[in-house]
């Protein structure tokens, strides 16, 4: 079996000119959708996601702004910025890049974002909504992964979906949204024992632990989806996921690549969240 290559940035574009649509109509009320990226430090990874990020925004005619703290900023000066763009009409979505340098307090920082601009959903009032099933926003990657496998009209309900990787941007969001559309979900660690006794398993494989090609091909099940969130950069220069691609394309149904895949969608998602902030009127 050859996997069908799912095309996330075809998917992401298709989405793009949905959310172009909701722009027009929230600028013909008067209301311009707004996203404030907040980045510590000159992370040169970090600074290309938070370009990205900005260039979405303008592509489907929303204001963005970055605003570039150097990396020695105190807790309170962070803070500070944070507190008055809660308070800034022309703001609907604040983004806090992560990470953010050690002597900050993420999680701090995170609870300052008001909820309702909070549209990574990573403020602890968004991440129990999550689990209640009632979220007012949905991560960026995990609802991009749930919106690639909608597109494919892959149903997961009943079926075995296994996540590799425990994080809170990632890992922990996506069992939780995997759980409540029907699937049996195992949550794989660092820690774990004989990963591929869990990945042989998984109609759904979900990869998120930053380690290119850490999963081969006789850790997949045959049939089975393979999701690759993974980005690493080779010491080639080139960008590879946490999957041997070409391998596990010959066992799966469908697979994701990298790059082109779950990335396009991610960013995709914070503009879609942005808007759903905007047309919720959450705006101070
Ligand atoms: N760093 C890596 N991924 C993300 C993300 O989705 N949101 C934020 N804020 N930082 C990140």
């Amino acid at each position: 079996m050859t996997a069908k290559v799912i095309d996330g940035k075809a998917v992401a574009e298709q989405v793009r000119g949905e959310c172009r649509l909701k722009v027009e109509k929230l600028k013909q009320r008067g209301i311009v959708p707004g996203l404030a990226v907040i980045i510590v430090g000159d992370d040169p990874a970090s600074r290309v996601y938070v370009r990205n990020k900005a260039k979405a925004c303008g592509e489907v005619g929303m204001y963005s702004e970055v605003h570039e703290l150097p990396g020695d900023s105190s807790q309170a000066s962070v803070v500070e910025l944070i507190e008055r763009l809660n308070a800034d009409p022309a703001i609907h979505g604040i983004l806090v890049q992560l990470p953010l340098p050690k002597h900050l307090d993420s999680r701090r920082v995170l609870e300052t974002i008001a909820v309702g601009k909070d549209v990574d959903g990573f403020h602890a009032a968004n991440v129990g909504k999550l689990v209640l099933g009632e979220p007012l926003f949905l991560p960026c990657t995990p609802y991009g992964v749930m919106r690639l496998l909608e597109h494919e009209n892959i149903s997961v309900w009943g079926k075995n979906a296994v996540v590799v990787g425990a994080s809170n941007i990632v890992g922990k969001p996506m069992a939780m949204l995997l759980l409540q559309k029907g699937a049996t979900v195992t949550i794989c660690n660092s820690k774990t024992q004989d990963l591929a006794l869990h990945t042989i398993l998984a109609d759904i494989l979900v990869v998120a632990v930053g380690r290119a090609h850490m999963v081969t091909a006789p850790m997949v099940k045959k049939g089975g989806v393979v999701i690759d969130v993974g980005m690493n950069r080779l010491a080639d220069g080139n960008l590879a996921g946490d999957v041997d691609f070409e391998g596990a394309r010959e066992r799966a149904a469908y697979i994701t690549p990298v790059p082109g895949g779950v990335g396009p969608m991610t960013v995709t998602m914070l503009v879609c969240n942005t808007i759903e902030a905007a047309e919720r009127g959450c705006a101070a």
